[in-house]
């Protein structure tokens, strides 16, 4: 191994700079070259390739975002595209490649490593919805941000005695209103993975009213209905009117926590170091607060279990 390539694809995530620096840094500590290739798998394609030195990854481990930006790539998804992809990676003499992302690129890092280049995935997406690993990098920082964002919302929502709908990320993954709506105090959490129905919501709200609870906090993740949709269903069904706050973009950005900054720098560490081993179409994860590596394809077969115990709670809890 002499030269490593790392890129980031797919949604940003917190983190994915000290991710990035604990490459570099990694890779330089051991008389290793080591490129950024910008823009993900589009920059790839369009050999937008710089090498990365020390000072390259100064400043960086508090920023959210990624310096080496990131795209989704269509082209990436045909045999064409791969072949080029590799063929631009060999010119470019990279033996090795790490790619932080999610499910989407891990596809790609996949199809890459078929070639003699060596491939590694690091787990960066707010969405937490890779199935191998407990947390990916941006999950901690982004489930803080919705809950920083709750919490000012349960002062208005307080306030005017309001009920209000709160629509989070997390594509077809419900951890992101699990966890900020458990830590959050959401009276109902709803998820695409959970089976719900309007009208006992509606009547949940109707109950805690006759008991006099002054106002009322629905988690909505993206997924199965829109948050304007379910406004409307509440209305039709109780006569009362709710606030709708979509949080959007807001949930990707930001200062990474501590917990996503010391993920990153372990995970972007053993990339490098299991690529110095040899081995090749890795997925790096942490289960039980340990540093796990696993084969790519079986890392994307396996299926998300949705926690059902953590679920139980934040109904139990929020009567
Ligand atoms: P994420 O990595 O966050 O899941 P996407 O699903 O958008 O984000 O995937 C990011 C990129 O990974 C895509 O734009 C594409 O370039 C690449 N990708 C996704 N699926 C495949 C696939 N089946 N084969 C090859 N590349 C893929
Ligand atoms: O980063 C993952 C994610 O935030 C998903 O939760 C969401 O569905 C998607 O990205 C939307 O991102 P974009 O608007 O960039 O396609």
């Amino acid at each position: 191994m002499k030269k490593i390539g790392v890129l980031t694809s797919g949604g940003d995530a917190p983190g994915m700079n000290a991710a990035i620096r604990a490459i570099v840094r990694t890779a330089i500590a051991h008389n290793l070259k080591v490129v950024g290739i910008e823009r993900g798998y589009t920059g790839l394609l369009n050999g937008e390739i710089k090498e990365l030195q020390i000072a390259s990854v100064g400043d960086i481990i508090h920023r959210g975002g990624t310096i080496l930006k990131t795209s989704r790539c269509e082209r990436l998804k045909t045999d064409v595209g791969i072949n080029e992809a590799i063929h631009i990676l060999e010119k470019n003499e990279i033996d090795g490649l790490i790619v932080i992302g999610g499910d989407g690129s891990f596809q790609g890092a996949n199809k890459l490593g078929r070639s003699h280049i060596k491939v590694m995935g690091v787990p960066g997406t707010i969405d937490n919805d890779l199935a191998y690993t407990d947390y990916t990098i941006g999950f901690d920082t982004a489930v803080n941000t919705v809950l920083d964002a709750i919490s000012k919302i349960r002062d208005t929502s307080m306030s005017h005695e309001k009920v209000t709908i709160i629509e989070v990320m997390g594509r077809r993954c419900g951890d992101i209103a699990l966890y900020a709506g458990l830590a959050g105090g959401a009276e109902s959490i709803l998820v695409p993975e959970e089976k719900y129905e309007v009208p006992k919501v509606c009547e949940k709200i109707l109950q805690g009213k006759k008991r006099g609870k002054a106002h009322n906090i629905i988690m909505l993740a993206e997924g199965r209905e829109s948050a304007a949709e379910l406004q409307k269903e509440i209305l039709n069904h109780t006569g009362i009117e709710s606030r709708v706050t979509v949080l959007g973009y807001l949930q990707r950005g930001g200062i990474p926590t501590a917990v996503d900054r010391i993920l990153a720098s372990k995970m972007g560490a053993k990339a490098v170091s299991l690529l110095m081993d040899g081995k090749s179409n890795r997925a790096i994860g942490i289960k039980d607060n340990h540093l796990i590596d696993i084969d790519i394809m079986e890392a994307l077969t396996k299926r998300k279990v949705f926690d059902q115990e953590m679920y139980s709670l934040s109904q139990t809890l929020s009567i």
